[in-house]
């Protein structure tokens, strides 16, 4: 649990972690190299602990040292059991590095989460363009790959991030070429195949709507450094902003915020960009944030939705959320409300009537970012916030009490 006595201000300096949601495609890459991979900024995190995990099942020696993991290969298993799959929804995505390693995988299946259902029929119909046979039994997801990993033409009917990836990680060693249409244009994609591409892969257009793979036979080990993680830098931003304050953050990639800028400057807020470095001046009161519509990227992230409500929360005026890409992703609205926000939800559209205060209570993390913007309103609401479910955020946050406290916020977790 977290204790937040507000309101703060914010100020100071804070360098941002490495980005979850590469280092879990980036731990399955490693699968498929030779020898050592070494990667640097690694932050530490209970859904990379569970990655690795899985990579230690599977047969991969690892060890941490700081933010430097280092995995030494040696795959000898190709089945993920249970437990590991259902501690981390996302653990899909060593489908495609498994199968392409092996020859064969067996999953269980991802079935619902926090964010509603997350279905995985996407990766399923592209691997099979790739000669993948699938079975499905009692909850569990049977892969082989008979005849190899062949290059295929797949189109996406979405560019869904964890399915470009299973397809990138599948077809990097297969024989002959593979296009993806509408791929997934995340920069974590892009991560990806910076490090695979260093191992000896040739992958081309990562970042594009269009990647071409070249399959090759071998990888090898290689050192990365993962990218910046631009949603813990948008969170505390968004926090920067409730609490009227003046932040720099480093380690920053600044073209990867470009998409998430717009609802601070409509609230008022000054962000100075400078090489890798952010500075947030928030003004005392916040505008609305007016409108927000979630999209694939270079579109407003879904991940950053919630905190940019905490905002709107307090904003002065109307905003207006759509949520696009996934169904159940406003949970957080009920503690915000709880504290004193006006929130309506319909559907995929949630109109929030900014309130000049929020009041301290008792509220719950229903899921990662949503538990994020819980902290972030309780950071500018008046008097003693309690957040319950704080295993949500620390799978994607770092010390987000430390950070948070060193920043001014007055903090203790339980
Ligand atoms: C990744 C991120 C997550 C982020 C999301 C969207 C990781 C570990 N997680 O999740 O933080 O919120 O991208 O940016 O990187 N879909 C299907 N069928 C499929 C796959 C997806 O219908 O086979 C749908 C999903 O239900 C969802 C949408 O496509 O509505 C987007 O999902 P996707 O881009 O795949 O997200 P993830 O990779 O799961």
């Amino acid at each position: 649990m977290m204790l937040i006595d507000g309101p703060s201000r914010l100020m100071g300096e804070l360098e941002v972690q490495g980005a979850k949601n590469s280092t879990l495609p980036l731990l399955a890459g490693a699968l498929l190299c030779r020898g050592q991979t070494v990667l640097h900024n690694c932050p530490e995190l209970s859904d990379v602990d569970a990655a690795v995990k899985i990579l230690e099942h599977l047969g991969c020696r690892c060890k941490r040292e700081g933010h430097d993991l280092t995995i030494e290969n040696g795959v000898t298993c190709h089945e993920i059991p249970e437990e590991l799959m259902r501690r981390m929804r996302s653990s899909i995505v060593f489908l495609g590095a498994i199968i392409s390693r092996c020859g064969e995988a067996r999953l269980c299946s991802p079935g619902g989460c926090e964010l509603g259902p997350r279905p995985i029929d996407l990766h399923i119909s592209s691997l099979k363009k790739l000669g993948v046979q699938v079975k499905e039994s009692g909850g569990w997801l049977h892969c082989s790959a008979p005849g190899g990993i062949n290059g295929a033409y797949v189109s996406l009917s979405f560019p869904s991030v964890g399915a470009t990836e299973n397809l990138i990680l599948a077809a990097v060693c297969g024989s002959g070429t593979t296009i993806i249409a509408n791929a997934a244009r995340e920069p974590e994609i892009s991560d990806l195949c910076e490090y695979l591409n260093r191992c000896g892969g040739r992958i081309y257009g990562a970042g594009e709507s269009c990647i071409i793979i070249d399959g090759v036979k071998e990888l090898y080990g290689a050192e990365h450094r993962v990218m910046p993680d631009r949603i813990a830098a948008v969170t505390y931003m968004a926090a920067a902003a409730v609490t009227g304050g003046n932040v720099t953050l480093r380690d920053v990639d600044n073209t990867h915020i470009l998409p998430m800028l717009t609802p601070f400057e409509e609230s008022g807020c000054r962000v100075r960009q400078l090489g890798g470095c952010l500075d947030i001046l928030a003004p005392k009161r916040l505008s609305a944030v007016r409108h927000i519509r979630t999209m694939p990227y270079p579109g407003f992230p879904t991940d950053a939705q919630p905190v940019v409500m905490a905002m709107a929360a307090v904003g002065d005026g109307t905003s207006v959320f759509v949520e696009n890409i996934f169904e159940n992703r406003y949970r957080h609205a009920e503690g915000l409300s709880r504290m004193g926000a006006r929130v309506k939800v319909e559907g995929k559209v949630a109109v929030v009537e900014g309130v000049p205060e929020l009041t301290g209570a008792t509220v719950e993390a229903m899921d990662l970012r949503g538990g994020a913007a819980l902290i972030v309103a309780g950071l500018c609401a008046q008097g003693s916030t309690k957040v319950r479910g704080m295993e949500y955020v620390e799978r994607g946050y770092e010390k987000i009490g430390e950070h948070l406290s060193e920043l001014g916020a007055k903090i203790k977790s339980f």
